[in-house]
């Protein structure tokens, strides 16, 4: 069992690895920073409780009540309508306020065991949540890459026209 937190200072995020620097360096780096300014807010998954984590450590995973087994950050964004799908952008003015999935990352040892599709849903449903007090048309993603961008359109992201990597789910 996982459950979703928000990320503090206890949580171990020199020992987390997705296999993609730049995202292991934001999250030991720079996602607390952010978070205690305001900026973004990171969810990080952990073990829900101590027969879970019990199991992995036999199973021969290197996990502690502290590690990060994913995590996702949001933060709010503003977006030219035309950086938008063309079958979604002529639903909305020029410009409109979007929820951005900055980061999300699962540990290179626990990929494709669901926990990418865990985050993404936690993500979806927490930016629909907000929208609900703050407006928020949908979320935004850039991809890193095109299997990162094809991850996204499993979940109903569509990519815009002409930036593959740049994908949008509407939220309303
Ligand atoms: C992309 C990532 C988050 C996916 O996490 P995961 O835990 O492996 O994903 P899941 O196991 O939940 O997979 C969910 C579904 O997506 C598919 N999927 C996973 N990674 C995929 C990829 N790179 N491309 C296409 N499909 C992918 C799986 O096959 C699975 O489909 P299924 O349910 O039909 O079997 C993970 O591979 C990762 O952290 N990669 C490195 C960092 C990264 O690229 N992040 C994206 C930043 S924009």
């Amino acid at each position: 069992m996982i459950k979703l937190e928000p990320l503090t200072g206890r949580h171990d995020r020199n020992g987390f690895d997705c296999g993609v620097e730049v995202l292991n360096v934001w999250l030991k780096q720079t996602a607390l920073q952010h978070q205690s300014k305001g900026i973004s807010r990171t969810f990080a998954a952990v073990p829900a409780d101590e027969s879970t984590l019990r199991s992995w450590v036999q199973s021969g995973y290197r996990v502690h009540a502290n590690s990060i087994l994913g995590f996702y950050a949001l933060t709010s964004a503003f977006v030219l309508t035309e950086d938008l799908p063309a079958q979604q952008a002529k639903r909305y003015p020029r410009q409109i306020p979007v929820t951005r999935l900055g980061r999300l990352a699962t540990r290179s040892d626990m990929q494709g065991q669901g926990l990418g599709q865990l985050l993404l849903t936690d993500a979806v449903n927490r930016a629909r949540m907000a929208a609900q007090a703050v407006g928020s048309a949908g979320l935004f993603v850039d991809a890193k890459n095109a299997d990162a961008a094809r991850f996204y359109q499993r979940y109903g992201f569509t990519a815009s026209a002409d930036q593959a990597l740049t994908l949008f789910l509407p939220l309303w």
